[in-house]
Order: C-alpha cells, then structure tokens, then sequence
C-alpha cells in the first residue's frame, strides 16, 4: 500500500464516530496474531472511543497482553496532572483493562521535554528491535490515532514548527505550543507516526468545521502532512464536515 491516498469516512455524530472508530481499531488487532501495538493520542477527541473499550463488550474481544499502549504526543506535566494525555487514557480505560507494563507513557519526570523525548525514543526503537521505520512488513505501530487542532497541528506538530522537519529523529521536545494548554511538548515526528498500518483520524463536532475545510482545501498543515505507510482514514462526523461535502 502507497499510503498517500486519504480515506474519509462520514459518520452520523460522535457516537458513531467512537463506535467505527472501535470497530477499526478491533479489526486492526484481530488482524495481528502477534503483539500489537497502538499510539494513542490526547485532547478531548478520543475520550469516547477510549470509554468504549472499556465497556463489555469491546473489552472482551481486546486481547489485552498482547497490546501495547503507546501515545503520539504529551503535554510536558506529571502525570498527576489532568491535562496529562495519557493519564486521560489511564482514567478512561487503560488502568482498569491493561496490563500495567503495556502501558508505555512518554516520561514527564525528566529532567525537560528534550530528554524526555530521548528517552521514549530510545524506548520506541528498543520495542521495535531496531532503527527501521521504514519497513512495510513490520511497521512500529499496529494503528495510530489522531486528532486535529484548530491551527492544523496533529499531535504536538504545530504549524511552522522545527519539529516538522525532522526526518532522523522519531521523538522530539517542543518548547512551546501553539494553543492552549500552553505547556511544553514531546512529540513523535511525521516518519515515526507514519510507520503504523493505519493512521486514524477522529473529527467530531461543528467546531472542526472550519480547519477541517483548510484540510480538505490541501494546504499544507501539519495534519495533512500526517500520512501512514500505510493507510491513513480520517473519521469525520456531519457537524465537522463543509456542507458541500456531506453525502447528501
Ligand atoms: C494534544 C493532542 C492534540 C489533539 C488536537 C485535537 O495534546 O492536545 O494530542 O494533537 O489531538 O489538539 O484536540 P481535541 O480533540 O481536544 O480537539
């Protein structure tokens, strides 16, 4: 697969949204009989899907010790904090499904978001085994979630930031940000995002609206500058799409 084409699916609301959004990643892991993992990603977006998984019935069909959880990106705060994003997925469902040691958060304990980033890097490439992102067979993650801000920027990639660039490195530390909460970032950079099966998109609400048609127009942002390996979907809702976009 090219992983160059963007798939975009409509979805009725956000409910639908959280329900294809499970129904995806539970295809992903069916489709792995060895160890999976997943790059979970923060804001308010994903919290539903998250709730999901931690319901019965998805919970049931999650294999969970052959997952494991990792996340795209993290606001530079302990993880007592509760802006922390894998500390919303904790709460959400990972503390009460997942084994502890699957849980993989990037370490807001060091010193500063640089040596944080090194040291998940050094974590990242030590469980894939290697220094190959590249590898169409064995990618570094299984899928890959993701969210839009209302400048274009998709996990801590923010919109004519260095981090941008980097085509070496698979995590970076982001000084600032460009939107609230203003704290410091960790990153993992467009190759390290894109080495995955599926990179999935969550857009939900009417507040989406107006990025979401800057995407769809092609300019340059961080988000659209986001594409997997291999495929890359964007789940929309109605209320983000342009209204001449919608299925009629
Ligand atoms: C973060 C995120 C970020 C997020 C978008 C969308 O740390 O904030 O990882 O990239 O996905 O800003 O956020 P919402 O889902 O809250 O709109």
């Amino acid at each position: 697969m090219t992983g160059n084409e963007r798939k975009l699916i409509e979805v009725a609301d956000s409910t639908a949204l959280a329900e294809v959004a499970a129904v995806r990643l539970l295809a992903r892991m069916a489709a792995n009989p060895g160890r999976i993992a997943i790059c979970l990603t923060g804001g308010s977006s994903p919290k539903q899907l998250y709730e999901l998984l931690a319901t019965e019935d998805c919970r049931n069909k999650i294999p969970w010790e052959r997952v494991h959880w990792f996340i795209g990106d993290e606001r530079f705060v302990p993880e007592s904090d509760e802006r922390n994003n894998m500390a919303m997925a904790r709460r959400a469902f990972l503390d009460r499904c997942a084994p502890a040691a699957n849980i993989h958060p990037i370490p807001t304990d060091a010193a500063n978001p640089d040596e944080a980033a090194a040291r998940y890097e050094r974590k990242l490439k030590a469980f894939q085994g290697d220094d190959r992102l590249d590898d169409p067979v064995r990618p570094l993650f299984d899928l890959v979630l993701m969210g839009v801000g209302p400048d274009g920027h998709t996990a801590s990639l923010f919109p004519d930031y260095p981090a941008l660039q980097q085509t070496e490195r698979w995590v970076v530390g982001v000084p600032q940000a460009h939107v609230e909460p203003f704290v410091p970032r960790v990153t993992l950079t467009l190759p390290a995002l894109a080495s995955c099966r599926e990179m999935l998109f969550e857009v939900s609400g009417a507040g989406k609206r107006a990025i979401l048609t800057r995407v769809l127009a092609g300019e340059p942002l961080p988000a659209n500058r986001a594409r997997s390996n291999g495929e890359t979907v964007w789940l929309v809702d109605t209320a983000a799409l342009p209204e001449d976009s919608r299925a009629a």
